[in-house]
């Protein structure tokens, strides 16, 4: 929040970020315990979705992670700050969370995130996913022949042709790279695929483990953010080292 106001306007040209979503999260059911996140008891939203309109680039995207309690107060707050909210993608998660009540809430199985655009741009033309009908067949007569590649995605992500949007806690113990709410690089990838241009600068205020910055680098973009954490400021370097 202080780096903030001190990027340019119109500087970055896509904005993916998990802020803290002012929930106090913590898993009662695992073994390894997380201290709290920093920010959880909740950022000033308003002043950052101003701040992140005014830093994206006129014509660029925006993806915000959120919480389905959390979706109206975010909403409001994107669209007052100008975004055009476009969709709420729905992305199976790596494993299944909950908010307490085992017996009488349903495991949430899913992350939320905001779509927005500032201006307009269209999807780029990727090889994420083929289409299921033949490359050049036609469905009906006067159409146009299918593609390869799906050039229009669903708001909903699930099953197993889509990657899924976070990492559970096998995952971590096996890479040694711990964080509450670690999202899954390839799942990012895919996004900053379909939302800009290699070379491209990616910003992500809140980096926790450093996966948007990861996918930046993996998918050829640079990336700007900051972490308040030290001990995950380290890991985020401690990957970005591993993989540049
Ligand atoms: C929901 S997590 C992000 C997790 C990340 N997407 C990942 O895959 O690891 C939010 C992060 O924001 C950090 N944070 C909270 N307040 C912050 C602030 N004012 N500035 C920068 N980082 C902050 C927290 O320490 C936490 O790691």
């Amino acid at each position: 929040m202080e780096l903030l106001p001190q990027i340019p306007d119109d500087f970055v040209s896509l904005i993916l970020t998990d802020p803290p979503y002012g929930i106090a999260y913590q898993n009662q059911y695992t073994h390894r315990r997380h201290p709290l996140l920093a920010g959880d008891d909740g950022i000033d939203y308003e002043r950052f979705a101003h701040e992140c309109y005014r830093i994206l680039k006129k014509n660029s995207h925006a993806y915000f992670f959120t919480r389905f309690d959390r979706y109206p107060y975010h909403y409001l707050c994107l669209k007052r700050a100008g975004f055009t909210v476009k969709n709420c993608l729905v992305v199976e998660k790596g494993t299944i969370g909950g908010i307490g009540d085992l017996r009488g809430s349903f495991a949430n199985n899913a992350e939320w995130i905001i779509f927005c655009q500032k201006g307009r741009r269209v999807f780029n033309r990727t090889t994420l996913l083929q289409n299921r009908k033949k490359e050049g067949s036609c469905f009906r007569a006067g159409r146009k022949p299918s593609q390869r590649y799906k050039t229009r995605f669903n708001a909903c992500w699930f099953g197993p042709e889509y990657p899924k949007a976070t990492y559970n806690s096998t995952w971590q113990k096996r890479h040694q790279i711990y964080h509450p709410t670690i999202k899954n690089v390839e799942f990012l990838s895919w996004l900053i695929q379909l939302s800009s241009e290699p070379g491209e600068l990616v910003f992500d205020g809140f980096m926790g483990s450093g996966s948007t910055a990861m996918a930046a680098v993996l998918s050829g973009r640079k990336y700007l953010g900051a972490e308040i954490e030290p001990a995950y400021f380290e890991t985020i370097h401690k990957r970005l080292r591993d993989i540049e």
